[in-house]
């Protein structure tokens, strides 16, 4: 083990028990030195008593020492006994967290016996490992599935590509359209992930923001989409006041709205939105109608390219970050987002933010 110079704690810890000892022991031994020192000479007054005393003070010098000189054996043996069994622990969870710093993160100390400090902070530092490494998973899978997204759509210019410089002849303007879908797609995917990373460091500038006055302008924007889908969109609510970035907050309600129109039922769906204060939290509530979900589904769809089952059975495409980014914005807003299967089918999505007095 490579430790800088100076004393280990387990020295330290067997010096200091040692000499507590020694200590000990010396104490009533200087009590009966003095005793006999101040009343021996009343007891002796008798012929040869001087020479009784000095050799009694010798021999008990003599035992003292021996006695000090055991205790200091039994002091340092048992010390450095006790020092070892007391910190096994802290060497446990030095060599976990050294496996950790090697990159080892599914190792845990897992310590045994009752619940003192050192089982606290082993069972901290698993609790911390474990969290690491879902993290440290979830980042891999990220990196892999938008490395995966971003590929397609080049892949697919390529080809069209490939069979355009083969045959320019029969370029025709259909490649050309295909190429701008292709592009634009890859145009979106690219916006998501930089919106989800902007969102993620919390580096935007907090204002004053009515949620409501966001529910309205989302509906405008989104009008024409219902229209086309025959989605009815019920907006309700008076002023919600919150803190936080305005043009964040528009992108995750229209998130929210575009989702409960285009996963909903095709020609008949309904979307309700509602904002409302209540009284530790203002509130964000979409819901809408669709096909029926599990909780076990409803709880994988805000990990980053998740993707329900409508892809199969409607004409949207879409790269399955609306939701991340959703989560990421509220978590950067110090909210909580709460998705419900409704049991007639379709979703309840809730986002709850501090609330904010209105006069602030
Ligand atoms: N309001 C909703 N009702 C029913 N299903 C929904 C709703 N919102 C999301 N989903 C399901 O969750 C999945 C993930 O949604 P998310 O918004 O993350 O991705 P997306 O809508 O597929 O793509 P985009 O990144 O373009 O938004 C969707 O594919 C859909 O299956
Ligand atoms: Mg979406």
């Amino acid at each position: 083990m490579d430790r800088a110079p100076g004393l280990s704690v387990r020295l330290k810890f067997t010096l200091s028990y040692a000499g507590f000892l020694v200590l000990a022991g010396a104490l009533p031994l200087a009590a009966a030195w003095i005793f006999i020192l101040r009343h021996l000479p009343k007891y002796t007054g008798v012929d040869g008593g001087v020479l009784i005393r000095s050799t009694l003070l010798h021999d008990f010098a003599s035992a003292s020492a021996a006695v000090l000189v055991v205790l200091l054996m039994v002091g340092l043996g048992g010390g450095w006994v006790l020092a070892g069994r007391m910190l096994a622990p802290l060497t446990r969870i030095t060599d976990a967290t050294r496996m950790a710093t090697n990159g080892s993160l599914s190792h845990r100390i897992r310590l045994p016996g009752r619940k003192d400090e050192f089982r606290e902070l082993s069972d901290v530092f698993d609790g911390m490992l474990e969290r690491l490494e879902v993290h440290v998973a979830e980042q891999r899978r990220f990196a892999a599935n938008a490395s995966h997204e971003l590929r397609t759509p080049l892949a697919i210019s390529k080809a069209l590509l490939d069979v355009a410089r083969t045959d320019p002849e029969h370029c025709t303007g259909e490649v050309i359209e295909r190429l701008h879908t292709v592009n634009t797609r890859a145009i979106d995917l690219i916006e998501a992930l930089l919106l989800l990373s902007r969102a993620d460091q919390r580096s935007f500038t907090r204002e004053h923001v009515d949620l409501s006055l966001l529910a309205e302008e989302a509906t405008e924007t989104l009008l024409p989409l219902a229209e086309k889908r025959g989605v009815t969109i019920e907006t309700s609510g008076d002023i919600t006041p919150t803190i936080g970035s305005q043009a964040l907050l528009l992108q995750l309600t229209v998130n929210l709205l575009q989702n409960a129109i285009v996963h909903n039922l095709p020609g008949q769906g309904t979307v309700w939105l509602n904002t409302r204060v209540c009284p530790k939290t203002v509130v964000l509530t979409v819901e809408n109608t669709g096909e029926k979900l599990t909780p076990q589904l409803v709880s994988t769809l805000t990990e980053p390219f998740q993707r329900g089952t409508e892809r199969i059975h409607t004409d949207y495409a879409g790269v399955g970050l609306g939701l991340a980014i959703v989560k990421t914005i509220t978590e950067a807003h110090d909210g909580k987002l709460t998705l419900t299967p409704r049991s007639a089918g379709g979703i309840r999505i809730t986002v709850e933010l501090p609330v904010v007095a209105a006069h602030l």
